[in-house]
């Protein structure tokens, strides 16, 4: 009988697919329809501000009907953070899905509230999450300052003021419950913007130790400020920000993947290696899961597939993915993550 295939990842046992921030997951409903759904190992919650958000005007979305790709420019519409913090609270202690949550501060300050937010002593939401995700490019602000994972020059400061405070709140709760920490980057194109990025990140780890280092990157999220436009009534797909909008799905899978490979390689020459990458961008099949883990991913996250497809894609996609390893002769992810050959 052949060998039953392990798909563990890193941060669950049973599987390294997660719903991308944004899918599906910005209410009570829409989180519920992800509870123990089959082949998904960990939930995320949408990117959170301090207060509730309505977003920005609609249409806001929109799918290219070839289901190619999607253009949003949402505007961070979300229920505020503390919303997602009781959601996991209802839920109790442990789960079978780990539990992420993303926060999407517009400034450092409202960041820094959301962490005492997390470490309130009276509603102990630190003890119900496992990993927090600390959103860097969110792309469809009006009026926004920009990405501050674009904004390399800053970005070492920013996370040291950041996750000092975290450390700081972590202390001083005597949580035994070690939430680790991550960033959403944005894609990034040219060579030494990776070598930039890595450093910041290699700094920050040796500088924090044990502390406060980043555990995980996940890249990609969309594609800023793409465009589409309907030549019939002449004028862009969506409404917010003059049609300009972030790109996912297909289209933007070998950006999605060359991210993953550039900080793969890094993490490893770097010494790094104990950063994982959860891969995201046009994932839409077992084969497209088997290219981001050969990549370097430790997980995977799928965001227009979701929208498109509803959580029915997550076991379709592994069992594509499991056809794959069963015909290579690989029984777990870790016989050919990161083994990319080169010509
Ligand atoms: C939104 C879009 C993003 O790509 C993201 O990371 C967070 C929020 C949005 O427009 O709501």
């Amino acid at each position: 009988m052949a060998e039953p295939l392990d798909i563990h990842c890193k941060y669950s046992p049973s599987s390294p697919l997660i719903n991308a921030s944004g899918c599906q997951c910005a209410t009570k409903t829409m989180l519920d329809t992800l509870l123990d759904v089959p082949g998904l190992g960990s939930i995320m919650t949408k990117s959170a501000t301090l207060d509730p958000r309505s977003g920005n005007p609609e249409p806001r979305y929109w799918e290219d009907p070839s289901g190619q790709f999607t253009i949003n420019a949402m505007g961070l519409p979300n229920c505020g953070l503390a919303y997602y913090l009781d959601y996991y609270k209802n839920q109790g202690e442990t789960r079978g899905q780990t539990r992420f949550t993303s926060i999407a501060g517009l400034t450092m300050a409202e960041n820094l509230a959301m962490l005492d937010l997390l470490f309130d002593p009276v509603s102990s939401y630190y003890k119900y999450i496992d990993m927090l995700e600390i959103n860097l490019s969110c792309p469809n602000i009006v009026g926004g300052h920009g990405l501050a994972g674009y904004d390399l020059a800053n970005l070492g400061q920013y996370l040291y003021t950041l996750l000092a405070k975290f450390y700081d709140l972590e202390q001083s709760s005597s949580s035994s419950n070690k939430i680790r920490i991550g960033l959403k980057l944005p894609p990034y194109y040219e060579f030494n913007q990776f070598d930039r990025v890595v450093n910041i990140l290699k700094i920050h780890n040796s500088l924090t130790g044990m502390a406060s280092p980043v555990s995980f990157i996940h890249t990609i999220n969309s594609i800023p400020n793409g465009m589409v436009i309907d030549a019939e009534t002449e004028s862009p797909v969506i409404k917010p920000k003059d049609g300009f909008g972030g790109l996912g799905g297909s289209i933007v899978k070998p950006v999605a993947l060359a991210n993953v490979r550039a900080f793969y390689t890094r993490f490893k020459s770097a010494g790094l290696a104990e950063i994982s990458i959860i891969g995201s961008g046009g994932i839409s099949s077992g084969q497209d899961i088997f290219e981001f883990i050969l990549s370097g991913a430790e997980m995977v996250s799928i965001g227009s597939q979701l929208m498109l497809e509803g959580p029915g894609c997550f076991a379709r996609m592994l069992d594509e993915l499991s056809e794959i390893m069963k015909k290579k002769g690989y029984t777990k992810l870790d016989d050919f993550r990161g083994q990319l050959r080169q010509l």
